[in-house]
């Protein structure tokens, strides 16, 4: 692949009619059902990760749109408009809103690729089918809410029949602070359930990724969502994120990111006791048997780590081979890794775009030049693809130990560590080895030797013969420093909802 013939092609696509008018637009907050300025009158530049050039900017809200936000999603949590809708005009609205996502596809597509650099075939695959399917698993659950019944023993008073309706209401209004991995779907992941739920939203998009969030927002209007329900405001983490966890009128965060700001957040969540759900960062395990499939196990290894350069939760990035299968496992993904053809997001080629950013760019980089300088061995990759926009080579550093950093720590790039193991009580003690415990992956063609390692796996997901495999339906989060709570599947509803006793003396 010649780099410079794509840096040429690069520099001239041109995006689509439809985009090009989105791109076009100045950008504002969605308050309360229009458009509004920041009072701020700053700006934060959008790039394209493929070119490194700006793309569009949009604004960085502060404090003060955050007040002005949360007291729209509050006015609109007791409005009739919202408060006053059945369960099944809940339902109603988020599958229209589902159709709208359908019906923008390749306009959503296409933005989230040019503004996160994933393939656009990727992101019309994944994050906006994604998306629409999440919408439509969530509508059903908001006419599948309700409460029991419950005659107590002990809490009589004389002569009167107690009986407790044990209901969950609607939690408030949601602060939902998501990254830029995957913008779109993790907006999505936040706003379903909590609309689903009957809870009103403020959205606080990643800095680098605003422009999908801001795109759904109108959809969300267009679907005939009450003025107020539903809140973007963009803005910088430590400004309007922050300001989000600190409002005393926000009820609960809702936070997808790193560990880091997760603890941040928590923390700031207890000072007035706002519920909270953390999504975090990973190291996944990724441990291949003796008998696994080599066929499945090594396009499977590869994928878990390579799919969206890697920029996920649960990327597959530490891997574990058995040593009597380790040079043949090393040689294919090896192989595997530099077949992959990396570019920028719109060509229909692409397998892996470039990373979201500078700063992620510069930080993978130097994860490698730490791995190396730790022993790591350098087996493909290691280093930036052509001289613009921020690509990063799918990369493989092979025989390191449980004390190295990029071992430890999470890289959030196209970057797998691999070493070999001897028995299955060692795979499974240096899986465990690891303050994150997200996913993890088992490649074996035996039942037994699969369920046995599975089991004492700690980790949020564990999958058999496939990695990242992720449903609505399906509890989501982790175990250990890699999150509080789960998402997804009827937990979601519980985030977003507070039990209540309501006793009745007759
Ligand atoms: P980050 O955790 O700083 O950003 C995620 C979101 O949190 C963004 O919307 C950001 O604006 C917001 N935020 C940042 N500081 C905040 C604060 N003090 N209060 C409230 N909100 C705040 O992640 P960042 O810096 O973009 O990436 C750094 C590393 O984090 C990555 O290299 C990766 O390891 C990890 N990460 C993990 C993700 C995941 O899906 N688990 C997603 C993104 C990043
Ligand atoms: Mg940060």
């Amino acid at each position: 692949m010649g780099v410079s013939t794509v840096t040429q092609q690069q520099s001239n696509h041109q995006p689509s009619a439809a985009v090009a008018a989105f791109l076009r637009r100045p950008k504002q907050l969605w308050i309360d059902g229009t458009w509004v300025d920041s009072v701020s009158g700053r700006a934060i530049e959008v790039y394209d990760p493929a070119t490194g050039r700006q793309i569009d900017s949009v604004q960085a809200g502060v404090a003060a749109d955050v007040d002005r936000a949360v007291a729209a999603a509050s006015a609109a949590f007791e409005s009739a408009a919202w408060r006053g809708l059945r369960p099944a005009d809940r339902e109603a609205l988020l599958w229209r809103l589902s159709d709208l996502v359908a019906r923008d596809a390749d306009i959503l597509a296409e933005l989230e690729s040019l503004d996160n650099g994933k393939p656009v075939g990727l992101a019309r695959m994944v994050d906006v089918n994604g998306a629409v399917e999440y919408l439509r698993y969530m509508a059903g659950w908001a006419t599948k809410i309700h409460g029991r019944v419950i005659h107590p023993s002990f809490a009589g008073l004389p002569g009167a029949e107690i009986t407790v309706n044990a209901v969950r209401d609607p939690v408030g209004v949601v602060g939902q602070i998501v990254p830029w991995n995957f913008p779109l779907l993790m907006a999505v992941w936040k706003l379903a359930p909590a609309l689903a739920a009957g809870c009103t939203c403020v959205l606080k998009p990643a800095e680098q990724t605003s422009l999908t969030a801001l795109y759904l927002a109108e959809l969300v209007a267009e679907a005939g969502f009450p003025a107020g329900v539903v809140n973007v405001v963009t803005g910088l983490g430590h400004e309007a994120g922050a300001a989000l966890v600190a409002h005393p009128d926000v009820a609960k965060i809702a936070f997808t990111g790193s560990t880091e700001v997760g603890k941040i957040i928590g923390r700031g969540c207890m000072d007035t006791m706002k519920r909270v759900s953390l999504e975090l960062g990973g190291k996944s395990p990724v441990i291949v048997c003796a008998d696994a499939d080599l066929d499945k196990a090594i396009p499977g290894a590869a994928m878990a780590i390579f799919f969206n350069a890697g920029q996920v939760c649960t990327a597959g990035s530490r891997l574990y081979v058995d040593a009597k299968i380790y040079e043949p496992f090393m040689a294919g993904i090896a192989a595997f890794a530099s077949g992959i053809k990396v570019g920028p997001g719109w060509a229909p080629d692409t397998q892996m775009g470039p990373l979201v950013s500078a700063e992620q760019q510069a930080r993978v980089l130097s994860y490698i030049e730490i791995g190396k300088a730790e022993g790591g061995e350098l087996l493909v990759g290691g280093e930036a693809q052509g001289d613009e926009g921020y690509f990063v080579k799918p990369t493989i550093l092979a025989n390191v130990n449980p004390a190295m950093r990029v071992v430890r720590e999470e890289i959030f790039g196209p970057v797998v560590v691999a070493q070999k193991f001897a028995t299955i009580d060692e795979a499974v003690k240096l899986a465990n080895t690891s303050d994150y415990g997200l996913g993890a992956s088992v490649w074996s063609e035996g039942l037994s030797t699969a369920h046995r390692i599975a089991s004492r796996l700690q980790a949020g997901s564990v999958w058999v013969n496939c990695h990242n495999a992720i449903d609505p339906a399906v509890p989501f989060g982790g175990f250990k420093q890699s999150g509080l709570g789960r998402e997804h599947g009827e937990e979601a509803i519980n985030l977003h909802t507070e039990p209540k006793s309501i006793w009745y003396a007759v």
